[in-house]
């Protein structure tokens, strides 16, 4: 069997072919996130993962009335999207995107002048407009430079490192990022590979890894899923930034305020699942303590159990089913719930 994580991976996130002009994208549990975050009138809302909109598109059109959302996305193509979704009705001074890494939400937040905000919503991974573009180098169907950068500003390519990492430090990524179960074969033949040339396209990687795995004729998923994954998240340091984006969202949410993250595949899931257990909890003594003296304060409540696609939204788009989301609501200063409006 596929495990889940790989089984939509080469076609995680957001889809292209709604014919919504913000981009011609079918967002990801775009009803059942907004409304897990729980809009409020005038509310500020920070979506860390902007990409085509549809999530900030669908906050915006909330009636009655949010205040703002603070977008960020690490791609610059979020940009003209981010523009004209401004330039509609209404929406002139309630969207600001902002190009950053989400790990900085903290800053960004303080940047856009907002002290505490009342949701964070997170739909990670890639969206489509990036795995459909060929030359961003994220797909092997597509021959193209091997980049793999959600920011096309800077940082190290995938070329840079399946060209220069040693072959522990490689096989250790194709494990770790991957589960991939042949990476010390595949990393020594990448070392092997670039000692003649260079290995510088998708095609050629993926080849590689195709001759290196025996092919996987029996498997549903191409040779190269589990590589192309792992120096994916490797080249965008993609779970520490994780890591420390529910960090800084739990220091800017306002009691009451929730963090809706959905997930694409389990090595995202289980820092999510995890942060919002630990954050939960209102005793970290030692578990033979016979009493509690850690006085320790929850920050977090979680909220329901975790959401995935319905049927019809997965008729609809496939490239949603292995979606998971989970829903926290950051608690007060004493550890208490705070009682909103709306109590969904
Ligand atoms: C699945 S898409 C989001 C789609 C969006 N919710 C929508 O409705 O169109 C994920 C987006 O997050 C961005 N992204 C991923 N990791 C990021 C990070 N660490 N910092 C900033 N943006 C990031 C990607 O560039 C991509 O555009």
């Amino acid at each position: 069997m596929i495990p889940p994580h790989l089984d939509s991976l080469d076609s995680s996130g957001p889809q292209l072919n709604d014919p919504d002009p913000v981009g011609n994208h079918i967002t990801v549990l775009r009803e059942a996130a907004v409304r897990a975050l729980r809009p409020t009138v005038g509310g500020n809302y920070v979506d860390g993962t902007f990409g085509g909109g549809g999530h900030a598109q669908l906050l915006l059109e909330q009636d009655p009335p949010i205040g703002l959302v603070i977008a960020i996305d690490a791609d610059l193509d979020a940009g003209p999207r981010a523009e004209f979704l401004a330039d509609l009705p209404g929406n002139s001074c309630r969207l600001r995107l902002f190009h950053r890494n989400f790990r900085d939400l903290e800053s960004v937040v303080e940047e856009a002048s907002v002290p505490e905000v009342d949701g964070v919503l997170l739909d990670l991974g890639l969206s489509s407009f990036q795995l459909d573009q060929g030359v961003r180098g994220f797909s092997y169907r597509h021959d193209a430079p091997l980049d793999m950068r959600f920011d096309q500003t800077g940082g190290i390519t995938a070329a840079d490192l399946v060209n220069t990492a040693d072959a522990e430090d490689l096989a250790r990524i194709l494990w770790q990022f991957g589960e991939e179960k042949q990476s010390r074969r595949i990393a020594s033949a990448i070392v092997r590979e670039r000692e003649k040339s260079p290995i510088r396209t998708t095609s050629e990687l993926a080849s590689l890894v195709q001759r290196t795995s025996g092919g996987g004729q029996r498997s549903r998923i191409h040779p190269a899923t589990r590589t192309f994954q792992a120096l994916r998240i490797a080249v965008n340091a993609e779970l520490d930034a994780l890591a420390d984006v529910l960090r800084a969202a739990t220091a800017v949410l306002v009691p009451g305020g929730r963090l809706v993250v959905i997930s694409f595949h389990s090595l995202e899931d289980r820092i999510v699942k995890r942060f919002i257990e630990a954050e939960s909890r209102i005793c970290v003594c030692p578990p033979d303590q016979p009493i509690c003296t850690c006085d320790t304060i929850p920050r977090l409540g979680r909220v329901g159990k975790p959401i995935r696609p319905s049927g019809s939204e997965l008729a609809l788009n496939p490239r949603s089913r292995s979606a998971i989301m989970r829903v926290a609501e950051r608690l007060d200063r004493n550890g208490n719930v705070v009682h909103r409006g709306n109590s969904e």
